[in-house]
């Protein structure tokens, strides 16, 4: 019988975009060391990939290293800026493709992956414009016959570690920008999605970025994320995934003092004040929480509702929760699709347990449904209080847990009370307490009166132990570039 994943490859209009092999040095590797990647809604095997192992990854990086300079001294940023452009046509034109490939190692439904090969390849597009406009400054020199101005340099090779949750957008998000300001790159993409990042490289290559600019090296060793941090050609090192690793990552990185971007862990507030369009206020949480299976670090996590309107908020969302269709990422019907591994639906099942053992209610959901894959039924649970795991950790799953407040100045602290910052969310019809709880919370993304809040125009990147850095946006660019200054003096 031909399996789910088969049938769905055997669709593809180019067959050739679904690569198991390494790319080190300009060319295509293989090697009979490989893993397993599971397809999430039959938790069976979609595919071997080549598995790097570290001398691989220090031969990337010398080829990175010896491809450099002269990537950056024979281009412009208008020529690199062409190349991204025709890189980012090579995307549109085979994005089902690619949205095939990453709906059936992600488990996202294909509209949700669709919407993210469109939103990766933004980012292409949004640094092909921002390469020609690395500009530098001239600065009044206090010495007479002096001129002081400063430039824009590439830092070197990058080193991008990615997560799975994004398959495509997290590597264009750094990959676009380190390209743009003429660095070389070398790409850890997770070994649960690796096949997404293959088919995109193969189509940088076809857009003609010259060899050894790119090299991807999927593995599933642990040690390689360390030679990454601590080889000393590596100039810097972009990491999205937990705090836990991204804390280990910037103390190694210190060793050689690499410039570092980290995008960690969230723990997002979601609040509605009683001046609130409810309406909006339902969408809203329904994208934001249950957008990828609620698997994205900006996901409502806590939903806080001001006690007058919490039964009216509740009913709502509930009634929207249950339209929604749990089954496999690429069946038509689906809007809600698997969590990745069978230890992300434990996660949620025990956030659920120990909710429920301290009181909560489950209003909807709350259970995983008896079905091959890593299925959790979407849940809303309400009477939470700051006792139970969900009001302080994050779940990263298809969990909504709402908790009543009383005034403002209380969802404040209660959205506050977390050693995380990435993104936070309210909503409210009042012009002053926009203003207000804006500025309050003490996160690096807000969303008011919308739960969308990542676009390749948005700084995106967090506070606290969520990190530091900004993506995407204007500021992106110049976290891949050194500013030199050029003193001109005795003329
Ligand atoms: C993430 O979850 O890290 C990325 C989410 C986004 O880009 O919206």
């Amino acid at each position: 019988m031909v399996s789910y994943q088969e049938q769905a490859l055997s669709n593809l209009q180019d067959p050739s975009l679904f690569i198991g092999d390494a790319f080190i040095d300009g060319k295509w590797v293989s090697k009979n060391k490989k893993f397993v990647v599971t397809e999430p809604s039959t938790g069976t095997s979609l595919g071997q990939v080549t598995d790097c192992d570290l001398e691989d990854f220090k031969n990337a990086i010398l080829s990175a290293k010896n491809a450099q300079k002269s990537y950056f001294q024979d281009t412009t940023g208008a020529s690199r800026g062409a190349l991204l452009r025709k890189w980012y046509d090579l995307i549109m034109e085979n994005k089902t493709d690619i949205a095939t490939i990453l709906c059936l190692e992600n488990g996202k439904t294909f509209a949700e992956a669709l919407g993210e090969v469109v939103y990766a390849a933004g980012f292409i597009s949004w640094f092909a414009e921002e390469a020609t406009r690395a500009y530098g400054v001239t600065i009044p020199s206090s010495t007479p016959r002096t001129t002081l101005l400063t430039i824009r340099e590439p830092v070197g090779v990058c080193a991008i570690i990615t997560p799975w949750n994004f398959p495509a957008a997290m590597i264009t998000r750094k990959v676009g920008p380190a390209l743009a300001a003429g660095n070389t790159v070398v790409i850890k993409p997770p070994s649960e999605t690796p096949y997404t990042c293959l088919a995109l490289t193969k189509l940088a290559v076809e857009a003609g970025l010259p060899p050894a600019v790119i090299q991807v090296c999927p593995t599933k060793n642990r040690e390689a994320a360390t030679e990454l941090a601590t080889n000393p050609m590596v100039h810097k090192i972009s990491f999205t995934g937990s705090t836990a690793v991204g804390e280990m990552l910037a103390k190694l990185a210190t060793g050689t003092l690499k410039k570092v971007s980290l995008e960690l862990g969230g723990n997002a507030p979601f609040i509605v004040f009683d001046d609130a369009d409810i309406d909006l206020a339902v969408e809203g949480a329904m994208f934001c929480k249950f957008r990828c299976s609620g698997q994205t670090c900006v996901c409502a996590n806590r939903i806080y509702v001001q006690k007058g309107i919490a039964k009216q908020f509740t009913a709502k969302l509930v009634e929207k929760v249950a339209a929604l269709h749990v089954g496999p990422g690429l069946d038509a019907s689906t809007t809600q699709g698997p969590l990745v591994n069978r230890a992300a639906v434990e996660k949620v099942a025990s956030h659920v347990q120990d909710a429920v053992s301290k009181g909560a209610r489950i209003e909807i959901g709350g259970k995983t449904p008896d079905a091959a894959g890593f299925f959790h039924m979407p849940t809303v649970l309400s009477g939470v209080t700051p006792s139970m795991i969900v009001s302080h950790e994050e779940t990263f799953g298809p969990l909504a847990p709402v908790i009543e407040f009383e005034t403002e100045d209380e969802a404040i602290r209660l959205a506050n009370d977390t050693e995380f910052g990435l993104a936070g969310y309210f909503f409210s019809r009042d012009v002053s307490r926009v203003l207000r709880v804006g500025q309050s919370l003490q996160v690096g993304i807000v969303g008011v009166n919308t739960g969308k809040v990542s676009a390749p125009e948005a700084p995106f990147g967090g506070v606290k132990e969520s990190g530091y850095g900004k993506e995407g946006s204007l500021y992106g660019l110049e976290e891949y570039q050194v500013i030199k200054s050029i003193t001109i003096g005795n003329w």
